[in-house]
């Protein structure tokens, strides 16, 4: 069994839907849970749960969006360190963009990417600290696309691209760091869609406690595998990437050449570049452009090239 004796976790959002099962099944394995949510019944709720089942758990009441490093706080302040971060709280309004006021806009974003920079930022050194400190970040598959929800995979595009950055960083000093996409039943989707097969199959093969399964072993000590991009939602898992078609080459790259090029550019193709870091993507265009190139790339750690 994966045991979490002596770890501290701060869970988000963990008043209901995943992050309540997220904080539910770290206690169960022995981790001490701050469980955070702006709905202060449900994440007592839940820390009396976790408690009546000889768990350790204390509520925090504080918005991501404003109270980041007080979060963080209630961690050191009952604890004493900070193993653990699921930066789960995420909210979706809906609205097309012309029509969603800014505000909105801003709301969607300072709950699902500001609160979750400011909670990082003061947990960061605490994390270091730790000596395994690990951060689930929670991604959604609205980044690809989703009318009426822009804020929304604005926002969760842009934990993918904080996850991608702060995995390396925290290759550096001991802190893992991996984002998630998942799926499952929770008050989010339950009101989401009206075809009862969606419906069922979300209800009865993607139950929160199946992405639980997967961040918990992401979140433990002796877990190695972290900073890549999953997918999660009932039994099965997969890792997303980042791909490159081959690219279209103009003669003189001028506007009118692109046009004649339209076609190829749009299309699909099966012959996929993966890229998995910046260095990638740099070296690949470089290359493209000058082969000669690749002996000077070749001295050279991926990981430099970032822009
Ligand atoms: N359910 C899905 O299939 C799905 C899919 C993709 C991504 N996600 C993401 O997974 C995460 C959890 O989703 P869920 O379906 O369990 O959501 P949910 O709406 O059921 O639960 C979210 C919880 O976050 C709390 N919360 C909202 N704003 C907060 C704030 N400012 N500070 C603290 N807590 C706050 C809410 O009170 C609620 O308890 C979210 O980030 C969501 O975007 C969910």
């Amino acid at each position: 069994m994966l045991d979490f004796e002596g770890r501290v976790a701060i869970v988000t959002g963990a008043g209901q839907g995943m992050g309540e099962a997220h904080a539910k099944t770290l206690a169960a394995r022995g981790a001490r849970v701050i469980v955070n949510d702006v709905v202060q019944a449900n994440a007592e709720a839940v820390v009396k749960a976790i408690t009546d089942a000889g768990g350790t758990a204390v509520v925090d009441t504080h918005d991501v969006s404003t109270g980041g490093s007080e979060i963080v706080g209630t961690a050191l302040d009952n604890f004493g360190r900070l193993d653990i971060v699921v930066a789960n709280a995420g909210i979706l309004r809906v609205g097309l963009f012309g029509e969603q006021p800014l505000e909105e806009f801003w709301k969607v974003f300072d709950v699902s990417f500001k609160g979750t920079v400011e909670m990082l930022h003061a947990a960061w050194p605490h994390l270091v600290d730790s000596g395994s400190g690990r951060v689930i970040l929670v991604s959604s598959s609205g980044l690809l696309a989703n009318p009426g929800a822009s804020a929304y995979g604005a926002a969760k595009a842009a934990l993918f691209g904080l996850g991608n950055t702060l995995a390396m960083e925290g290759d550096r000093v001991g802190v893992q760091v991996t984002t998630i996409m998942p799926t499952a039943w929770t008050p989010m989707t339950e009101n989401a869609y009206t075809d009862p097969t969606i419906l069922s199959t979300l209800r009865d093969t993607m139950g929160p406690e199946y992405v639980s399964g997967f961040i918990t072993w992401l979140a433990h000590q002796e877990t190695t595998v972290h900073g890549d991009f999953f997918e999660i939602g009932g039994n099965h898992a997969g890792r997303l990437v980042l791909a490159g078609l081959p690219r279209v080459f103009s003669d003189d790259a001028s506007a009118e050449s692109w046009t004649e090029h339209a076609a190829a550019l749009t299309s699909d193709s099966d012959d996929l570049e993966q890229f998995r870091i910046t260095g990638d993507q740099f070296a690949s265009e470089m290359i493209a452009s000058n082969p000669a190139v690749k002996d000077a790339l070749a001295g050279m750690n991926a990981a430099d090239l970032g822009a």
